[in-house]
């Protein structure tokens, strides 16, 4: 049942080429343009949105932390995430023009069912972007949007995640396809190359030998740092994430621009940093400011394990170790860099021992408050 790899979520990270491909299945017509009429939620609706509030738990949050920059530069529509158990207590502001899109693998997680519930309460249209057909969260919304990714078993979220990512990228574009025009990019443009990724995520997997080396070396290491910008932001934080859950090893991800206003002064000598570099054509400058980071944290002596795109050379000067990543456009970096953050977070756990599928005091749907 395992597909002859040792762990459920070895077999689900394999997955992750088909996992994205299945939840773009069947949602374009012969145009090319998307058609979502599984969304429950009438087109009118959808134009008469002005502003839009995530809510999800844990990995789901940061994939709603993603959706964030790409729906918000598609749509020029206030997008916020809420963390689902704090929505409900923080007097969310929302009314019939708010859409309140929830994210959930297991569609059980009672935090955000609470706040699905209680956005309907506030008069919201409740979209779940959810991957178990039949489960609560999407049954309790007006909208769904399927993920595709099939069942996932490992109480590490993997496939899951990057499906996730997926129907939010699909939802904005469609959002953008409804309101006319997609403000700064040709959502044409994105959508194909949206289709294209799950081959890239295959070149991910065919090279990961040397994350495996390398956490393999780290089991006794006690701390790892994780930083990113943009929408490597959130892959920072799911890196650490994946570290604690799995390998039980003290581990924090951080926007890589905070380092200077404090946690620089966590670099030490050996300090391993992961950084996630964006794309040299990353609009902003943002892969220059990122370089400069890590020639930061090198100077005080942080070891450097860069993610950083083919053909990035900037980056050598700076990186104890290069893990190399296909090229993409600067929004669906995601898709290829969280893969290797994963399979460290997996290998390291394995390497110390621990039960993968089945990490202490975790359960896979989180169905009490
Ligand atoms: O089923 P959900 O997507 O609602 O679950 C949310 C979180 O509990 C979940 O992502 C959790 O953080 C995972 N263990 C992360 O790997």
């Amino acid at each position: 049942e395992k597909g002859g790899f040792d762990w459920f979520m070895e077999k689900e990270i394999n997955e992750q080429p088909q996992a994205v491909a299945d939840t773009l299945l069947g949602r374009t017509d012969e145009t090319g343009a998307l058609v979502l009429d599984e969304l429950r939620i009438s087109e009118e609706q959808l134009r008469s949105v002005d502003r839009i509030t995530f809510v999800a738990c844990g990995t789901s949050a940061y994939a709603a932390m993603i959706a964030k920059y790409a729906l918000e530069r598609w749509t020029r529509i206030p997008v916020e995430v809420s963390l689902a158990h704090e929505f409900r207590y923080c007097d969310p502001i929302a009314n019939d023009h708010t859409l309140v899109v929830s994210i959930s693998q297991s569609g059980e997680t009672m935090d955000t069912l609470m706040a699905v519930k209680h956005a309907h309460d506030l008069g919201a249209l409740t979209l779940s972007i959810c991957n178990t057909h039949g489960s609560t969260i999407p049954r309790e919304s007006d909208g769904v949007l399927y993920t595709h990714a099939g069942p996932e078993i490992g109480v590490a979220s993997t496939k899951g995640f990057l499906s996730q990512i997926t129907a939010c990228y699909l939802l904005g574009l469609y959002l953008a396809q409804l309101r006319g025009e997609a403000y700064a990019d040709d959502t044409r443009v994105v959508l194909t190359e949206l289709q294209e990724t799950p081959d890239r995520i295959a070149e991910v997997l065919d090279r990961l030998e040397r994350v495996r080396e390398i956490a393999r070396f780290m089991a006794d290491t006690r701390s790892v740092l994780f930083l990113g910008r943009h929408v490597g932001f959130p892959v920072a934080l799911e890196g650490a994430l994946k570290l604690k859950e799995l390998a039980y090893i003290h581990a924090e991800g951080f926007a890589a621009g905070e380092l200077k206003h404090g946690p620089i002064a966590l670099i030490e000598p050996g300090q391993p940093v992961f950084i996630v570099v964006p794309g040299p054509d990353t609009p902003h400058g943002l892969h220059g400011k990122v370089v400069s980071n890590i020639q930061e944290i090198r100077a005080r002596g942080a070891r450097t394990i860069v993610l950083a795109q083919d053909g990035d050379t900037a980056v050598e000067p700076f990186a104890d170790e290069v893990i190399r990543v296909p090229r993409t456009s600067p929004m669906l970096q995601p898709l290829v860099t969280a893969v290797p953050l994963q399979v460290f977070a997996m290998e390291l756990a394995n390497a110390k021992g621990l039960d993968v599928d089945q990490p202490r005091n975790l359960a896979k749907s989180v169905t009490v408050e």
